[in-house]
């Protein structure tokens, strides 16, 4: 394994590599084997010492990366805007629930609940759940949202899932969710497909493949790619998707993430879309050091989009999350940003993040799902 983290103590640094070998081992197969989805479940979420679960936010520029959320608080008001404009379409009646999936460090959830403030009749019928699987980032998000929420006046709170509370109307928020589940890696050996992953060694592990029986469930992988394809498939997402849609009852599920249609992946990316982050760069070695840098792949939108047909979601929109953002007033926001900038450095600072919200984030796309029969009977989603 590799170098320390940096200001990490070695002696910390020598128990927290154990504790990951630990987690590996409890996660291999009797053979030794580690597939992917489980080696990236650990180097994420293994408990204390994943990526997102160890202390220290990875956000920002202390941080590993940013996400579009970070980028311009623009975002974050923009997307509150198509939460809110969803939200008031929603009969009166029934109390509304808006429920962020993997909130991170809450800065999204922070601009997008100030924005839902603005619509009184709104205000007084929702409430703000954020659903993180990462222990620290959850403290992290409520921390920073409930704040917001108590100057607003909109209660917030805290749940251990998308369906802990049961059935509720409203809006499912997911900025950069679905790319953070852990994924198989698939690779197309010529004759059929094996999982890409790990196998235990006495003193760490190598990476290696496996002729495996693990089955994928639909839709099917691409017929005879050519050989040394890899495809990556998160059955986490899938399930995550499955989740909401199970209890969704009428608005809207948000996805903002980036990837592409399966055909676009086959051809840009013929050998995974596999990425790892470390203090804003590109690590070489996926498997160097695990939980020290952030793991992500491309989202399978081809997938996505078939998972969620098939779990009763309705798609109500697809397109680039530029467009997107357009659309749900960007322009008009960015001009009042603008127009309301103390000074003129804070202008060009305001117009920058803009440019770099609409242009830096360009494989991004903004999928808008709604519960399929029950939408029909509201105009809740259009
Ligand atoms: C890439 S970060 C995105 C953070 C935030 N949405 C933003 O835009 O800044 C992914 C976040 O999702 C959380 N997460 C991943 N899988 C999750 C799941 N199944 N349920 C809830 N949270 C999850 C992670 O712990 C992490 O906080």
């Amino acid at each position: 394994m590799s170098e320390p983290a940096q200001g990490a103590s070695t002696d910390e640094d020598a128990a927290r590599r154990e504790r990951v070998q630990v987690l590996l081992r409890r996660a291999s197969d009797t053979d030794g084997f580690v597939p992917f989805d489980r080696f990236m479940e650990v180097a994420l979420y293994g408990e204390g010492v994943g990526f997102y679960t160890r202390e220290g936010s990875p956000f920002g520029p202390e941080g590993d990366y940013y996400t579009a959320a970070h980028a311009s608080p623009l975002f974050g008001r923009t997307v509150g805007e198509r939460v809110r404009s969803v939200l008031a379409a929603i009969p009166e009646g029934p109390p509304l629930r808006v429920l962020e999936v993997g909130p991170g460090d809450g800065v999204l959830g922070a601009a997008a609940l100030a924005g839902l403030a603005e619509d009184p009749a709104v205000r007084k019928r929702v409430e703000y759940v954020l659903v993180d699987r990462s222990p620290t980032l959850s403290v992290r998000a409520y921390e920073r949202v409930s704040e917001v929420g108590r100057s607003v006046g909109i209660p917030v709170r805290a749940a251990g899932g998308v369906g802990a509370d049961g059935p509720f109307l409203g809006v499912v928020l997911a900025n950069e969710v679905l790319d953070a589940q852990p994924a198989r890696r698939l690779l197309w050996d010529g004759e059929g497909w094996q999982d890409v992953g790990v196998r235990l060694t006495d003193d760490g592990f190598v990476p290696a493949t496996a002729p495996r029986d693990r089955p994928v469930p639909p839709p099917e992988l691409p017929r005879n790619p050519a050989p040394g394809t890899f495809v990556e498939v998160s059955p986490m997402a899938e399930a995550l998707l499955r989740e909401v849609a199970d209890h969704l009852v009428a608005g809207l599920f948000l996805v903002l993430d980036y990837g592409m249609d399966e055909s676009e992946l086959l051809v840009a990316h013929p050998f995974g879309t596999l990425a790892a982050v470390r203090r804003h760069r590109f690590v070489e070695d996926p498997f160097e050091d695990p939980g020290t840098a952030d793991l992500s792949v491309f989202v399978n939108f081809s997938r996505v989009r078939a998972v969620a047909a098939s779990a009763g979601l309705r798609e109500v929109a697809f397109r680039r999350q530029a467009e997107a953002l357009g659309e749900w007033g960007f322009p008009r926001l960015l001009e009042e940003a603008i127009r309301s900038a103390p000074s003129r450095e804070a202008e060009v600072r305001t117009r920058l993040a803009a440019k770099n919200l609409l242009f830096g984030f360009e494989r991004f796309c903004a999928l808008e799902l709604a519960p399929r029969e029950r939408d029909d009977r509201s105009p809740t989603a259009t």
